[in-house]
C-alpha cells in the first residue's frame, strides 16, 4: 500500500464523481489513459469527448479505446482545449444533427469509435500520413491530391512550429467552420422537406377527419406547429444535455514518448479551465494533474494554483494535493468541485 500519486488520486477522485450514462471531457487526451479510464467509469450509455492538440496524440488515444474496445463510449478530435467551448458547440452540433437522421457516411463525422478517413484514403491498411505533417480535412487531401509515401520535405512546418506560429488554430477553425455550414444547409434542407411532408399528411388526414365528423376538430397548421414545437423542444433538451459534462480532466505537461515540443502552458491552460467551469454541471469536478519538473512546469502550476485559489468558495470547493517532502518533483493535483 502508498499513497496515491497524481494520476491515481485523479482516477480516484473521478471515480468518486462518475456513473454510468455521465458524459466526461479529457482536454488533454494524449496517449489515451486518461480518456480510456474515463470511457470505463461512464460505462456503455456514457460518452467522453478527448481532446489534444497534437494529431499523435489523438491517433495513439483511438488506437487505445479500439484495444480496449472503448471506442464506442468516446469522440477523439484534435484541437486546442483554449477553445474548448467551441470545440463542444461544435462536437453537439454535429451529434444533435446525426441524432436526427444523418447518415455518418454521408456526413463524414467523427462518430463514437469510429476511426476518422478522409477523401483518398481506404479505411484499411494505408498509414495515417507522415508524421509531423498536419492533415486537416480540408487540405490537401480533401482535394484528392495524394500524395503517397512522401519524403518529408524540410522546408515544410513542423507541427509544432505550426502550433507555436498559432497557424495550427486557424486550419482547425476553418475545418469547423465548413463542418458546421455544411451541417446547416443540410439541416436546413431535411427539415423543409420534413416540413413539407408533414403538411401534406396533416392535410390529407385533416380532411379525412372532416369528412368523417363533419366538423374540423383540429387545423392541419395547428396540429404541424405542435408538433414542431415539440421537436424542436426534444432537440434543444439534447443539446443542453451535450453541453454539459460531470467531470473535465487535463493531465498537462508533454506527450510522454514524444519530443516534448509541444507543452501545455497557463496561456492556453487558463482559458481552457475558464470554460471548464461553464461546461461543468454542478455536483461536477474538474481535476487537474500538473507536472513540474520540466521547463515552465513550476510556473504553470503556480498559475493554476492562483486561479484555482481564487475561486469563490461558495460555488466551488478546491483541493491541492501534493507531497511535501520528496526531492523530486512529483506531479500535484488540483480538484476543483462545482457546488
Ligand atoms: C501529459 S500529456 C496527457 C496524457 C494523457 N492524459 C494520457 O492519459 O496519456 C499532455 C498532453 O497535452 C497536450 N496539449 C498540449 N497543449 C495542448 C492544448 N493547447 N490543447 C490540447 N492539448 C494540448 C499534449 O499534446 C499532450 O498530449
Amino acid at each position: 500500500m502508498s499513497l496515491p500519486q497524481g494520476v491515481e488520486m485523479s482516477h480516484i477522485i473521478l471515480e468518486r464523481f462518475l456513473s454510468p450514462g455521465d458524459r466526461a471531457l479529457d482536454a488533454t487526451c494524449g496517449n489515451g489513459h486518461d480518456t480510456a479510464f474515463l470511457a470505463r467509469q461512464v460505462g456503455s450509455q456514457g460518452r467522453v469527448l478527448a481532446i489534444d492538440i497534437q494529431e499523435e496524440a489523438v491517433k495513439n488515444t483511438r488506437r487505445r479505446l479500439e484495444e480496449e474496445g472503448l471506442a464506442e463510449r468516446a469522440v477523439v478530435i484534435r484541437g486546442d482545449h483554449s477553445r474548448l467551448l467551441k470545440l463542444v458547440q461544435t462536437q453537439s452540433a454535429l451529434q444533435t444533427g446525426e441524432s436526427s437522421g444523418k447518415s455518418e457516411e454521408k456526413s463524414g463525422e467523427i462518430k463514437p469509435g469510429k476511426i476518422e478517413v478522409k477523401s483518398g484514403e481506404s479505411k484499411s491498411n494505408k498509414p495515417e500520413g507522415e508524421p509531423g505533417k498536419i492533415k486537416a480535412e480540408g487540405s490537401e487531401e480533401e482535394s484528392g491530391e495524394t500524395k503517397p509515401n512522401k519524403p518529408e520535405n524540410k522546408l515544410e512546418e513542423t507541427e509544432a512550429e505550426k502550433i507555436k506560429s498559432g497557424k495550427i488554430e486557424k486550419e482547425l477553425e476553418e475545418t469547423e467552420a465548413g463542418k458546421l455550414k455544411e451541417k446547416a444547409e443540410e439541416t436546413e434542407v431535411r427539415e423543409l422537406k420534413g416540413k413539407v411532408e408533414e403538411a401534406e399528411v396533416g392535410e390529407l388526414k385533416g380532411k379525412a377527419e372532416e369528412a368523417e365528423a363533419g366538423e374540423l376538430k383540429e387545423k392541419p397548421e395547428e396540429a404541424d406547429a405542435g408538433k414542431l414545437k415539440e421537436e424542436k423542444k426534444e432537440t434543444g433538451t439534447e443539446a443542453d444535455r451535450l453541453l454539459k459534462f460531470q467531470a473535465v480532466v487535463f493531465n498537462l505537461g508533454f506527450l510522454p514518448g514524444s519530443a516534448k515540443e509541444i507543452i501545455t502552458t497557463a496561456k492556453t491552460t487558463l482559458p481552457a479551465l475558464e470554460q471548464s467551469r461553464q461546461l461543468l454541471d454542478a455536483g461536477g469536478v474538474i481535476v487537474i494533474v500538473s507536472y513540474t519538473g520540466h521547463q515552465g512546469g513550476e510556473r504553470e502550476c503556480r498559475q493554476l494554483l492562483d486561479w484555482a485559489g481564487g475561486l469563490d468558495y461558495q460555488g466551488y470547493n478546491v483541493l491541492h494535493h501534493r507531497f511535501i517532502n520528496q526531492p523530486t518533483d512529483p506531479p500535484q493535483l488540483i480538484a476543483v468541485e462545482k457546488r
